[in-house]
């Protein structure tokens, strides 16, 4: 066994919540990173005082562990070779299209494998060196599938959950990864391992069973219930779908703050007091869908079902992978239609789509939440989406709307949003224009509904669900 450290919980995931940024003049500071996986852990873990393993945001540093607000922080150095084939390539240009149901084609290079198990073993071993005897370990999404059976080889003592925040793909398309097998055994060191929905969940039991030839049951998943189990040697391991949330409570307390109100009107006020506001918030990826909320409002405009002067669309992207060749032509494509549509319908000093491709600091996004009128979530896949979420907890106005891509993990629960699928563009037009056309009590209605589930169901109520089920199996 390996020397134990001192943290009785560990979080492990690629990115620390905060990410290092050297500056120009060569000092450097910590800004947070970006993505739904830090939205949802950094809460939870500052109220459990634990630790944090995971990659400083830059290549070829070396940094000290650091203590923030009561918050261990385990820097995992990355060369930059590494984060070329193990966080770019496997990772992003293989994992990533491949689980979100080969949106494009995944590229399967065997250099890139091999780095993913060296990274994986670095994690491990990080992370064997921080949790205590008996320890708590979560460990976090697709970027460190192996790490849990690594982790248990070196600490037979801790007990490890993995929680997979991306959707667990059908499994047609994970039958072409060729280390499908290595996958899923690195997944089965783990004691529970959770996904959004019972549908991944049962994939992968599927896979145990008709890949590995391993003994599991075979009743149907629930949602935070009737888990899964699979004999792995003497070992049980659970599988359950545990879908993720956000701090519904704090958010809305923001939101109704005098502060966000007056900035959401002044914001109203700078887009020069347009009938409507159409909002998109993403990181700039091409599951997101923005493509196709742009072409559905350039047709809506050329025929003329939509006023570009009174309906203005904004685009908060946040910058990501931004050296992976598919983000880096979508993003060219992506500013091509917006400079497109404003070049064809807006007015100098009124474009109809405003652009923004940089980090929102979290009270202005709030603001922007409370501002607009529809809400435009088109992901062509997306293993949550939280910033659906997001929105309906800013809207204690009942206010606003709603549209939403069937095929986010949010879907199955946000059933009174405006559902659309997102490759039928007829139908994501016609439901913008019934969206922004709603009656005033058919929006209040709906909004009330899709608030009780977010109230309800938010990021402690998953924690402490996961968590309960992974004392309790072991
Ligand atoms: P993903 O995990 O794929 O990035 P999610 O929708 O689940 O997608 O989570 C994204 C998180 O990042 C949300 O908390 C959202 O508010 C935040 N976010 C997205 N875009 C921006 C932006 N432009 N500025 C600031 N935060 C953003
Ligand atoms: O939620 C999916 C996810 O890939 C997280 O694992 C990640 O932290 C986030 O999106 C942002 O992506 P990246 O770390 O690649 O910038």
């Amino acid at each position: 066994m390996s020397p134990t450290g001192t943290s009785d919980f560990v979080v492990v995931a690629n990115r620390l919540p905060v990410d290092l940024e050297k500056l120009p003049d060569g000092s450097t500071r910590w800004k947070r990173s970006p993505g739904g996986l830090v939205t949802a852990l950094e809460p939870i873990l500052r109220s459990n005082r634990g630790a944090w393993v995971g990659w400083p945001g830059v290549p070829d540093v070396e940094v000290e562990p650091i203590v923030e607000e009561g918050l261990q922080l385990h820097p995992v150095p990355l060369s930059s070779a590494e984060l070329s084939n193990y966080y770019e390539g496997f990772s992003n240009a293989t994992l990533w299209p491949l689980y979100h149901d080969v949106v494009v084609k995944p590229v399967y290079d065997r250099d890139w494998w091999n780095t993913y198990v060296e990274v994986n073993r670095r994690f491990a071993e990080a992370t064997a060196a921080t949790a205590a005897q008996g320890a708590t370990v979560w460990v976090q999404d697709y970027q460190l599938q192996l790490v849990p059976k690594m982790l248990r080889m070196l600490r037979p003592d801790v007990t490890i959950g993995f929680f997979l925040h991306i959707p667990f793909p059908p499994v047609e398309l994970f039958m072409q990864l060729p280390w499908r097998r290595e996958i899923i055994e690195g997944l089965l060191g783990a004691d529970l391992i959770g996904f959004h929905l019972p549908g991944g969940a049962e994939n992968f039991m599927y896979l145990a069973r008709n890949l590995l030839g391993l003994n599991t049951t075979r009743a149907s998943i629930g949602t935070r219930s009737r888990f899964g189990e699979i004999n792995v040697g003497f070992r049980s391991v659970r599988v359950g779908a545990f879908p993720i949330s956000i701090d519904s409570s704090g958010l809305d307390e923001l939101a109704r703050s005098r502060a966000v109100r007056n900035r959401a009107a002044e914001i109203r006020r700078e887009l020069g007091n347009p009938e409507r506001i159409m909002l998109g918030v993403d990181r700039l990826d091409y599951t997101k869908g923005i493509d196709i909320r742009l072409r559905a409002i350039r047709e809506l405009l050329e025929e003329d079902r939509l006023d570009p002067a009174q309906n203005i669309m904004v685009q908060l992207a946040t910058p990501s992978r931004e050296r992976v060749e598919h983000y880096v032509r979508m993003r060219s494509a992506i500013e091509e239609q917006v400079g497109r549509i404003n070049g064809e319908y807006g007015q100098v000093g009124h474009p109809v789509v405003h652009y923004l491709h940089r980090p929102i600091d979290r009270h202005e996004l709030i603001a922007f939440f409370v501002a607009a009128d529809l809400m435009l979530v088109t992901p062509l896949r997306d293993g949550m989406n939280l910033v659906a979420k997001e929105y309906v907890a800013c809207r204690s106005d009942l206010g606003g709307a709603l549209l939403l891509s069937e095929f986010t993990g949010a879907a199955a629960e946000l059933r009174q949003a405006y559902l659309v699928n997102p490759h039928d563009l007829d139908g994501v037009k016609n439901t913008m224009i019934e969206a922004l056309t709603q009656d005033r009590e058919e929006g209040r209605r709906r909004m009330r509904s899709l608030r009780r589930q977010v109230l309800a169901y938010d990021v402690d109520r998953w924690a402490q669900s996961f968590l309960s089920a992974l004392r309790n199996g072991r």
